[in-house]
């Protein structure tokens, strides 16, 4: 019996699709439990790139089955797009992808309410990739979600939508000033998406307990990071979801004693996309040439991510309310061409030391940081397979990490491809 769960440890972006990908070829399932098509999961193998949105890393391996969990929300525009591009690129999804029906669908009204939102008040803006995942979790949990069991009854399906669409055209048209959108064909284009999407819908969560108990390899897929988790991240600038290793048990239906290990997805450095605060962000060529080198760009959107120092005292708390006690440190190369590398080791609020990652930190708070400072390591890492070949300055590095926070680096990653990685 083995279910790890892989968890963004920072702001996302941290290469949980490279590693999930690779501890794929050793498993039967891989599961996503929250978020949606805002995740941009980057895998490369042999040279050849593939980015997935809403479908799990563990697709590009054959024979592994694919689950997308209760907690997701489900666009079908992207879902359609996503499976058409994996075909191109002669992977079967069928058979090997199962979406709860439980899950809540994203409608055009939600990426709507989303981008529109997000253009009127540019000082509130969150910097969201407008994939409308704030309105559908928002209409989750107000009860008036339409899920994807919903599209089996047209009647029950039109009167649900008909009564969301009243509210929301009310606002999409008095508010935004935008044009109203028409009940009956986005009743029309949903039952066209049901037929399409039928073959994948099942009862997830009986599927993976069975598999559970069956003893099968399982990893869970986590989507976004800790820092942007709606109760725990950097609130408001967050995710409408529960990316931390909780959500995972929501999110699909899974006990917490199953999971079996958390293994947290650690950048060598820090990055950010969208706005809220990023205490260790640097506004100075170095933040420039991690950009650079770590070509920080984002997935989804395309935005440049904003770089920083690897911040301590935000990864110790994400440890902690994640429960990682394995780290896969990624994009260590990235570093490869430093003089010096700084990790930042304390927080000091009006005169007060932080003793963990504060709750209400806004763009203004003046933080003291404190940092330490290493020797860079200033040679390629390419081509390195085993721990022991590191240069000290490398270990220096990951150990200074490791005791920090308390958890074992065991995984560490060197370029984007599935092949250059070293388990320790
Ligand atoms: P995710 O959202 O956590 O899956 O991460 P993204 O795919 O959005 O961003 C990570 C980026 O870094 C992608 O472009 C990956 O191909 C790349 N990447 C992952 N691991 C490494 C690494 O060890 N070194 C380098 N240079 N790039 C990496
Ligand atoms: P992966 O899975 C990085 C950020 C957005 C914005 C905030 C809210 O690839 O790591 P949303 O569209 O979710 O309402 O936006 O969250 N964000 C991400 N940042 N990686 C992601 O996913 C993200 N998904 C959302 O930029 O700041
Ligand atoms: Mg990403």
């Amino acid at each position: 019996m083995s279910v790890s769960l892989i968890v963004g440890a920072q702001w996302g972006d941290e290469g949980k699709g490279k590693i999930v990908d690779l501890l794929a070829t050793k498993a039967d399932i891989v599961a996503r439990y929250q978020g949606g098509a805002n995740a941009g999961h980057t895998i490369v193998i042999d040279g050849k790139q593939y980015v997935l949105h809403l479908i799990p890393s563990g697709i590009l391996t054959e024979g592994v089955k694919c689950i997308i969990g209760n907690g997701v929300v489900i666009d079908p525009v992207a879902l359609m797009q996503e499976i058409a591009m994996l075909k191109e690129n002669g992977i079967e999804v069928k058979d090997r992808l199962f979406i709860s029906h439980k899950a809540h669908l994203i409608m055009p009204y939600h990426k709507l309410l989303d981008q529109v939102r997000e253009k009127s008040s540019i000082e509130n803006a969150i910097g969201t990739t407008g994939r409308g995942i704030g309105p559908s979790y928002i209409d989750k949990a107000k009860r008036s979600g339409i899920r994807i069991v919903d599209l089996l009854d047209r009647v029950e399906f039109e009167k649900k939508l008909r009564s969301s669409l009243e509210e929301y055209n009310n606002i999409l048209t008095k508010i935004y000033s935008e044009t109203e959108i028409n009940v009956e064909e986005l009743v029309e284009t949903y039952l066209e998406f049901d037929k399409l999407i039928d073959p994948y819908v099942t009862d997830t969560t009986l599927l993976i307990n069975e598999a559970v108990k069956e003893g099968k390899k399982i990893i869970v897929e986590g989507a976004q990071g800790a820092l942007l988790d709606l109760d725990h991240g950097t609130y408001p600038f967050v995710t409408s979801s529960n990316p931390t290793s909780g959500g995972a048990c929501t999110g699909l239906g899974l006990p917490p004693t199953k999971i079996n290990k958390i293994i947290g997805i650690v950048k060598a450095y820090s990055t950010r996309v969208g706005n809220g605060p990023f205490p260790t962000e640097l506004n100075d060529e170095i933040g420039e040439k991690l950009r650079k080198e770590g070509n920080e760009f984002g997935a989804t959107t395309g935005r440049p991510r904003r770089c920083g120092w690897l911040d301590l005292i935000a990864l110790k708390y994400s440890v902690m309310i994640n429960g990682i006690e394995d780290i896969a440190l990624t994009k260590l190369d990235v570093l490869d061409n430093f003089d010096e590398l700084k990790i930042c080791i304390g927080y000091t609020i009006n005169g007060k030391k932080m003793k963990s990652f504060p709750a209400n930190l806004n763009m203004d708070t003046k933080i003291d940081l404190e940092y330490i400072t290493f020797k860079g390591w200033n040679t390629s890492l390419n081509g390195i397979t085993t721990y022991e070949k590191l240069p000290n300055e490398v270990k220096e590095y990951i150990k200074y990490i490791e005791d920090f926070v308390d958890a074992k680096v065991t995984i560490i990653s060197t370029s984007p491809d599935r092949n250059d990685t070293i388990i320790r």
